[in-house]
């Protein structure tokens, strides 16, 4: 009984630690929890061993450069009635299935409104690779702009081929693709009715302060003064040798903390274990209650701060950030590519660099945003690298987005819900559904446990597909 217990805190604590492929950048402890994650959800992406092959432009935007590459796609067809709509769902910064269980919902959708659904796989993900290495010159066709490009070409090709040009398309994602999907039904308000935008971080941030303030308005009180106890201790103890030492033995270092940039990027990598785990606080699991409950097992919260970022480790933690940087340079396709490529695109468009200054969050004062701007520098060799934060606001619009028949839905629990939109817009062209659960929760799997407005907020989003799907 009791090795049962520890067996599900266990995999609790692991699913708490995944923080989506989105949170900021990847540690190799969330790297390694990324891909047990991706085994405990194996079962839940969809028709994913089914998946066609559209020709795709690499280059949209250059009429002189022809050369395509092999983008994937997936189609279920299994409840379209050949007049019903079409739902596709945009796949975001992971191989196409790998956030199949952010799918469930929008799958139940169209089986009640007889629609055909497709997932495109997002460029540089999965096997949709449009160059032959990832090197940084090769990076140049990563941006949000060629992936929407890709979306309209895809679906308006799919289209004519199959005969479907009277069928009304509404675009779904989640996350980032949420943000994509919203994006989508923006600029290309011709090719699709509606957007579904669940968790879409659409306010490009750098300086992402309330990713960890969030933390305190989501955990309970004596979490929150906990984790500021034990923030306060470390912070002490790493200013000293003899208090290095003590850190290194208790979170399980394999190397000393003397060198400063090896300290911030221990901190980065223990704040991220603990400070993220509100992000994915969804029903049944819900996490965060359990990565407290751990937290506040006894008094010694350093020590219970540690079994947390130890959780599924069987090594000694490297948080040498030259390792950290040389594992984002690698220029080859893996199984852990996706970290450089989403990497890359926060590093161009996006930043979401989660910070943490003296007063903004319980966790350590001394993650300013400079450090990780070099981090960028560093791992794509450019100089004086930093985001086009203004380009991508004055672009998308940020919260203030334009446009029509957008429905954003986020969980109040999770920071993201914080760069998205979160209440309807005047004209009531852009709708906004909260609910008191985590990161993309209205298309997860139902359970038992789903709080009334987690419930709501689907119902209110198959109001809006009957709605748009009626006019
Ligand atoms: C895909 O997997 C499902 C379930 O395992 C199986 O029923 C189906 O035949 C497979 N399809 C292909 C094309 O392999
Ligand atoms: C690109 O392909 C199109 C269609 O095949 C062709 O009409 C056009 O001339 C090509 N452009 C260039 C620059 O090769
Ligand atoms: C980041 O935000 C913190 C807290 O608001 C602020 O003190 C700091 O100056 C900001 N840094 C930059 C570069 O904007
Ligand atoms: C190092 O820091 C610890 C914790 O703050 C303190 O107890 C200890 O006295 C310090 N040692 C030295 C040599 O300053
Ligand atoms: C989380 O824990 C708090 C107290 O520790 C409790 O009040 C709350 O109901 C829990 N939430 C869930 C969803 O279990």
């Amino acid at each position: 009984m009791k090795l049962l217990y520890i067996c599900f805190i266990l995999i609790i604590l692991i699913i708490s630690l995944y923080n989506g492929v989105e949170a900021r950048f990847k540690t190799p402890i969330g790297k390694k929890i990324d891909r047990m994650i991706r085994d405990l959800h194996g079962e839940v992406p969809v028709f994913s061993n089914e998946s066609l092959i559209f020709e795709q432009k690499v280059d949209h935007y250059d009429y002189f450069n022809n050369n395509t590459f092999k983008q994937r796609y997936i189609v279920v067809d299994d409840y379209f009635t050949g007049d019903g709509p079409i739902f596709f769902y945009l796949a975001g910064e992971a191989p196409m299935g790998f956030f199949g269980f952010q799918e469930v919902q929008v799958v139940n959708w169209a089986q009640d409104f007889g629609a055909l659904f497709i997932v495109l796989e997002h460029r540089y993900y999965g096997e949709s690779y449009p160059v032959d290495d990832l090197s940084t010159h090769n990076l140049k066709y990563l941006t949000s702009q060629q992936a929407l490009s890709d979306a309209a070409n895809f679906l308006s090709t799919y289209k004519q081929d199959n005969n479907l040009i009277d069928n009304q398309v509404v675009v779904f994602g989640c996350s980032y693709s949420g943000a994509l999907s919203a994006w989508f039904r923006l600029k290309y308000p011709n090719l699709v009715v509606a957007s579904v935008a669940p968790s879409g971080p659409v306010l490009a941030q750098l300086n992402y302060t309330g990713y960890y303030a969030q933390f305190s308005n989501s955990a309970q009180a004596d979490c929150v003064a906990a984790t500021q106890q034990a923030t306060n201790e470390i912070m002490k103890l790493i200013a000293n040798e003899s208090g290095r030492k003590q850190l290194e033995k208790t979170f399980n270092s394999c190397h000393s903390l003397d060198d400063p940039r090896d300290q911030y990027y221990f901190l980065y990598s223990i704040t991220d274990a603990l400070g993220g785990s509100d992000q994915m606080n969804n029903p049944p699991t819900w996490i965060l209650n359990s990565t407290c409950q751990m937290l506040l097992q006894n008094t010694n919260y350093v020590n219970n701060w540690a079994q947390i970022v130890n959780v599924g480790q069987t090594q000694c933690n490297d948080f040498r950030l030259k390792s950290f940087i040389e594992q984002l340079r690698d220029i080859s396709i893996n199984d852990n590519s996706d970290n450089r490529m989403w990497t890359y695109q926060t590093c161009v468009e996006f930043g979401y660099f989660s910070t943490a200054y003296p007063g903004t969050s319980v966790f350590p004062p001394v993650l300013n945003v400079e450090e990780q701007t070099k981090w960028c520098e560093e791992i794509y060799d450019i100089p004086g690298m930093t985001p086009n934060i203004d380009a991508t606001n004055n672009y998308y619009g940020g919260q203030n987005i334009q446009g029509s028949n957008i429905m954003f839905t986020n969980g109040l629990l999770d920071p993201w819900h914080l760069l998205s939109v979160n209440e309807d817009n005047q004209a009531g062209t852009v709708k906004a559904v909260t609910y008191e659960a985590g990161h993309c929760g209205s298309l997860i799997a139902t359970t038992n446990d789903d709080p009334i407005s987690l419930t709501n907020a689907r119902q209110e989003v198959l109001s809006f597909l009957k709605l748009v799907l009626s006019q």
